[in-house]
């Protein structure tokens, strides 16, 4: 009886709660492009009595993807949502750095049945959706280019594609801001004094952010040998060779002769030397290699609006001379070995001579005095023993 009276009594507060209580959208969230790195916010709203609960689901837009609910800081902290519950529900969901995972279908979901959240029970009102999508769109790609203009250098960004509206520019000088504007062009360009050295970085940052930003490391030219030693022939023509690595245009090239500690600047005559300079090379040729004065080290230097770079290359220069040290070395013992063998054989024959001389000249009183030493010997070994 009291069970009836209970159903009876729910049934007519069901009655009346679905004519005006269930919980409605008031503001549904709008669909959002946003840019790699870049952030987007959406935002949802609820009415119904009592205040309905918001949860926010997301979607991606893979095949196997499916639905699962977000959380505040989700995705490493990339999600945050905000919401209040007060006379109706609000909530806000926002994305940070985003990733082109984080492209697809978010929906806003809300409901006040007080079983909403039950897990074996299925809520009496289901919960109302509303969705949006988000497109997370790739930004362009910058191009720098440094150019010299006449006393100036000219620093340009272009950026190839927008898929959101320019709406400025920006340049940066390290963290400080020189120059803004509100132009909505693809390209920006400054312009910075020849003679304003050690610049720095650079940054031109296309507006609004993230759309893209690019970078001018100014520096002064890193300058390598194509070939740290080298040799060559007495007589010939040499080349050597240097190259620079410089996002600055190059002012000049120069060669160095180092002599001591010091370095003397290599003109370039066409009769001894030759420098020849373009761009981002240089070559010296040094002509009629001479092994007395060319070897040594050569010093190549490059400077742009920053400094200077330089390296050093060894030249080694082989004489004709030296070429021929390996013969009159074997033709010296050749000779040395003629002679020794002269003085041997002259030798023995002036030996045999003197043997000779000695047989004629009585040498048997020697050898017999030998004689009678040896038996002297023999006789006494005998009598000790
Ligand atoms: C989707 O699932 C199928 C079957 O499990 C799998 O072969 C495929 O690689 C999955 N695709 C993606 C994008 O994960
Ligand atoms: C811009 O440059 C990037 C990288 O080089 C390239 O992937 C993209 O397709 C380019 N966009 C256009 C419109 O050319
Ligand atoms: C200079 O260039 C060489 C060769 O390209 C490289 O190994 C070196 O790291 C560079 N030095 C600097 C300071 O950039
Ligand atoms: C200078 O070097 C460049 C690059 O190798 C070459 O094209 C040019 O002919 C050279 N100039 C002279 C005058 O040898
Ligand atoms: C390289 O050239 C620059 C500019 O001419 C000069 O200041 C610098 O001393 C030179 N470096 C060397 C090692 O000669």
């Amino acid at each position: 009886m009291a069970a009836a009276v209970f159903l009876a009594v729910s049934f007519a507060l069901l009655g009346i709660q679905e004519a005006t209580a269930t919980a409605g959208f008031i503001q549904a969230p709008l669909s959002q492009e946003g840019l790699v790195g870049g952030s987007v916010a959406l935002h949802c709203e609820a009415v119904g009595r009592p205040v309905p609960e918001i949860q926010w689901w997301f979607e991606g837009n893979s095949p196997n993807d499916t639905a699962y609910q977000l959380w505040d800081g989700a995705w490493l902290d990339r999600v945050h949502i905000h919401a209040t519950y007060d006379q109706h529900a609000a909530s806000s969901l926002s994305i940070d750095k985003l990733s082109a995972e984080d492209a697809g279908t978010y929906e806003c979901r809300a409901n006040n049945d007080p079983n909403r959240n039950h897990l074996t029970l299925t809520p009496r009102v289901r919960w109302v959706r509303a969705q949006a999508s988000v497109v997370v769109l790739k930004p362009g790609t910058i191009e720098t280019f440094v150019e010299n203009y006449n006393s100036k250098i000219r620093l340009t960004c272009t950026l190839n594609q927008s898929s959101i509206e320019i709406v400025g520019h920006r340049w940066m000088r390290g963290n400080k801001v020189v120059k803004e504007d509100t132009l909505s062009g693809l390209t920006t360009e400054f312009e910075v004094d020849k003679e304003e050295t050690g610049m720095g970085n650079y940054f031109c940052v296309f507006l609004p952010e993230p759309t893209g930003k690019g970078e001018f490391i100014l520096l002064p030219p890193n300058v390598t040998a194509v070939k740290k030693s080298t040799h060559g022939e007495e007589g010939t023509t040499i080349t050597i060779m240097c190259k620079a690595s410089s996002n600055l245009p190059l002012l000049y090239w120069t060669w160095h002769k180092v002599v001591d500690s010091d370095s003397e600047i290599i003109v370039s005559d066409k009769k001894k030397f030759f420098v020849n300079s373009t761009g981002l090379e240089t070559r010296l040729t040094i002509y009629n290699l001479d092994p007395s004065t060319d070897p040594g080290s050569y010093l190549c230097n490059g400077t742009n609006s920053e400094g200077s770079g330089w390296e050093t290359i060894t030249l080694r220069v082989h004489s004709h001379l030296a070429a021929l040290w390996p013969f009159l070395g074997i033709v010296a013992e050749v000779l040395v070995l003629l002679i020794i063998i002269f003085i041997c054989e002259k030798r023995q024959k002036s030996s045999h001579d003197a043997d000779a001389d000695e047989d004629e000249l009585g040498s048997a009183p020697l050898k017999s005095s030998g004689h009678s030493l040896d038996k002297d010997k023999n006789v006494r070994q005998r009598s000790t023993s």
